[in-house]
């Protein structure tokens, strides 16, 4: 199905069913509306997270044995197989599954969202349930399938049901999807949702407003620091029908830096 097609598909299934200009408008290579124009990304870069923890998960040394395991990690399938037997995440015994990744990690862009739901525990994959059947169909309609991104949660384990993730599964986790954008080495990163931004930024802000802005992350032993845009989480968009205006604002957002990025002239 061409862009156009899928664009128009994504529109009507959102609520859009009604031309209200004489003339047709291509809005995908617009810049977006002042209204809903994001602010400029701050000129120092973001750093990951950290969290007040449980001594505890000091105490034992949980925290240094994932930095220690995951940084030893020199390939994917090195980093996949560190995780499976990393035995301090309590999420991991009652998963069915790892979900490690999804998608192409030579395309050059990656997407992170939060934590598995029951459909990606028994598939081992991530985003295959209701949630990413929406994130395909919006990347869909800027021009992107998995051939085109890699796709990963912080928690590569489903919380029992579907609960939110602890602060200290996050910390326990991190060091990990850290470990997995430096061996990825994207030039752009997206955030899916609330959990993911404060994680990979630390900042605390909120998504309300960061979402939409582009921002420099720092990603251990890179040397430059990546662009990543927090955008909602597609579960939130499936609960807030209201927020897919905004969206659709931050998709236009992606596929202008996009085209910049990975358009050769
Ligand atoms: N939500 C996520 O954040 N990740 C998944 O893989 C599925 C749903």
């Amino acid at each position: 199905m061409s862009d156009a097609l899928s664009a128009l598909k994504l529109q009507l299934e959102w609520g859009a069913d009604e031309a209200l200009c004489e003339q047709a408008l291509d809005r995908r290579g617009r810049a977006v509306p002042p209204a809903s124009q994001p602010s400029v990304a701050s000129a120092i870069p973001a750093s990951p997270a950290s969290f007040a923890l449980a001594p505890d998960l000091f105490r034992g040394g949980a925290v240094s044995r994932a930095e220690a395991l995951a940084n030893a990690a020199q390939t994917l399938e090195e980093l996949r197989l560190a995780l499976a037997g990393f035995e301090d995440c309590t999420l991991r015994a009652a998963a069915t599954n790892l979900v490690f990744a999804d998608g192409n990690p030579e395309a050059g862009l990656m997407f992170i969202g939060e934590a598995p739901g029951a459909e990606e525990d028994r598939a081992g994959l991530p985003f295959v349930g209701p949630s990413g059947q929406l994130l395909d169909r919006m990347l869909r309609s800027i021009g992107l399938d998995r051939s085109k991104f890699l796709i990963t949660n912080v928690i590569p384990w489903r919380p029992p049901g579907n609960r939110n993730p602890t602060d200290a599964e996050v910390t326990l986790c991190l060091p990990f999807v850290l470990r997995h954008i430096a061996l990825v080495r994207p030039k752009l990163l997206v955030l899916l949702g609330a959990l993911a931004t404060k994680a990979i930024t630390g900042n605390n802000a909120g998504i309300r407003r960061l979402r939409g802005k582009w921002l420099d992350v720092r990603i251990p032993s890179l040397a430059d620091p990546v662009p990543a845009l927090p955008m909602y989480h597609p579960a939130y968009l499936l609960r807030t029908p209201g927020a897919k205006r905004e969206a659709w604002a931050d998709l236009i957002t992606l596929k202008l830096r996009l085209d910049r990025v990975f358009t050769k002239n």
